[in-house]
């Protein structure tokens, strides 16, 4: 339990030792346990606390990790029931084991830090609730944006904010993968194993690149930022496999830069719309300036309008930054026997259906080069009211390539257009189709 602490520190009937115990010491949780270890005496003079990591979880906890052997096991549920455990800090990543080790260290009355985006989106319900009823923290500032203050300004600083937009990159991974195509044209499969490399990427990369990873903290975000819930399932999703080299040229012609967005926004007076899918955006938007791994999101509010948070998102020095954060945070809150913010979750918004989302279209057609083609075309876009902003037509031989931006269209409209399209006997193919962020948007 935390233990009276002694020290010459001012206030000193605050002083105490709390004891942390680490789920996983990767990518993030070694540099969140080095931060703690280096910085332990400047936070100590800042809080007055002492935090010690006290025990670490590995898979392999035979391994050199230049730290005191000791302090390592395999067994991450001793770590949990370990009365010598304040806080536990949940750094491993998935569902299993850690939904039932994190229900486990709430329910006996042990504040926890998460990391783990995937946890909050999807079993972030039922985990509040255990911390409510057993009143200790769940803290996750960690899940969204990596070192970005995001969590906090979101539920506290903007507490009394109506947030009607949250729109952001929110994935280092596919922002560092889609910067180097645009910049460098690389291949992605190389630019892919760099991030790995650099430790951006989760431990199966198909989360970051099929936007999974972006719709899980899309979810978090408009739970939070809207005070309701919103499951990753109910993000529409869509990754960047689908971008090619030529359709990023091609914006960059129009003056655009293609990224992978998430949004979360009030689609009327009542239901929110939540989606993951890559856009282009207006080269002068300021998320179109967000390079690498880098993060950025925008929060549209009625009184204080337009902010944007932008860092480090990915990485592990940037996200055990926030970790550490969250534990200093719950430790003082422990030693004061209290408890932060409670997290609104009073406001019930349907989801609103993808199909009835209105979005610009940005569509690449591969046609035969045909009189009447570009018509024909134009005419199956009319023909589901869909209006066409900008068109630019390449020969190339007996082929020719039509570029389209279409002005906002309903999703279905534009669905059962490319339907029809597909059928043309002209069409030879659909080569894309991104959806393309207005001017005014943001
Ligand atoms: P990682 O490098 O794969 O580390 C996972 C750690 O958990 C390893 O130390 C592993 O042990 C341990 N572990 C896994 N399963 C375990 C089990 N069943 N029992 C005991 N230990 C177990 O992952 P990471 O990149 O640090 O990510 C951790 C979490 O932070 C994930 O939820 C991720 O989504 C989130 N996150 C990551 C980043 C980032 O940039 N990397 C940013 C924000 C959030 P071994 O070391 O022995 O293999
Ligand atoms: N894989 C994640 C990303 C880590 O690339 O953004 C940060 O959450």
């Amino acid at each position: 339990m935390a233990v009276p602490f002694s020290s010459s520190w001012p206030g000193d009937e605050l002083e105490q030792q709390v004891r942390v115990g680490f789920l996983g010491c990767g990518t993030v949780g070694a540099e969140a346990v080095r931060i703690l270890v280096e910085r332990a005496e400047a936070i100590h003079r800042y809080t007055g606390i002492d935090l010690a990591v006290a025990a670490i979880a590995v898979r392999d906890p035979a391994r050199d990790r230049g730290l005191d052997p000791a302090l390592f096991t395999a067994d991450a549920k001793a770590v949990v029931e370990d009365p010598d455990i304040d806080v536990v800090v949940e750094v491993m990543g998935g569902l299993e084991p850690t939904e039932e080790l994190v229900a486990a260290a709430l329910e006996s009355g042990k504040p926890v830090v998460t990391a783990n985006k995937e946890l909050i989106a999807k079993r972030g319900g039922s985990l509040l609730d255990v911390a409510e009823r057993a009143n200790v923290d769940l803290l996750f500032e960690a899940a969204v944006g990596g070192g970005i203050p995001l969590i906090r300004p979101i539920t506290e600083s903007l507490a009394g904010e109506d947030i009607r937009r949250v729109i952001g990159i929110v994935n280092g991974t596919t922002n560092y993968i889609l910067t180097r195509m645009t910049e460098e044209g690389g291949s992605f499969d190389e630019i892919l194993a760099d991030a790995q490399h650099l430790g951006y990427a989760e431990a199966d990369p198909s989360a970051d690149v099929d936007g999974h990873d972006a719709a899980q903290k899309a979810a978090i975000l408009a739970s939070l930022a809207f005070g309701t819930h919103v499951h990753a399932d109910d993000v529409h999703t869509e990754g960047i496999r689908a971008v090619r080299g030529r359709d990023i040229g091609m914006a960059s012609r129009l003056g655009y830069v293609v990224k992978l967005l998430a949004v979360c926004e009030f689609a009327d007076a009542d239901a929110v719309s939540v989606r993951v899918h890559p856009a282009m955006l207006p080269a002068t938007h300021p998320l179109a300036g967000v390079r690498l791994s880098m993060n950025a999101v925008f929060v549209e509010g009625v009184s204080a309008g337009e902010q944007m948070f932008y860092g480090a998102g990915a990485g592990g020095g940037p996200t055990a930054i926030a970790v550490v954060g969250d534990v200093v945070d719950a430790a003082r809150n422990l030693v004061q026997g209290a408890r932060g913010p409670h997290v609104a979750r009073a406001e019930v918004h349907p989801v609103t259906d993808m199909m009835s989302i209105s979005n610009e279209f940005y569509v690449r057609l591969e046609v035969m080069d045909e009189p009447g083609v570009l018509a024909t075309i134009a005419g199956v876009f009319g023909g589901h009211g869909i209006s066409i902003k900008t068109v630019i037509q390449e020969g190339r031989e007996a082929d020719a390539e039509i570029v389209l931006i279409t002005h906002p269209c309903e999703e279905a409209a534009m669905q059962a257009t490319l339907r029809e399209l597909r059928g043309l006997e002209p069409v030879e193919e659909v080569a894309a189709v991104l959806r393309v962020l207005g001017e005014d948007e943001g």
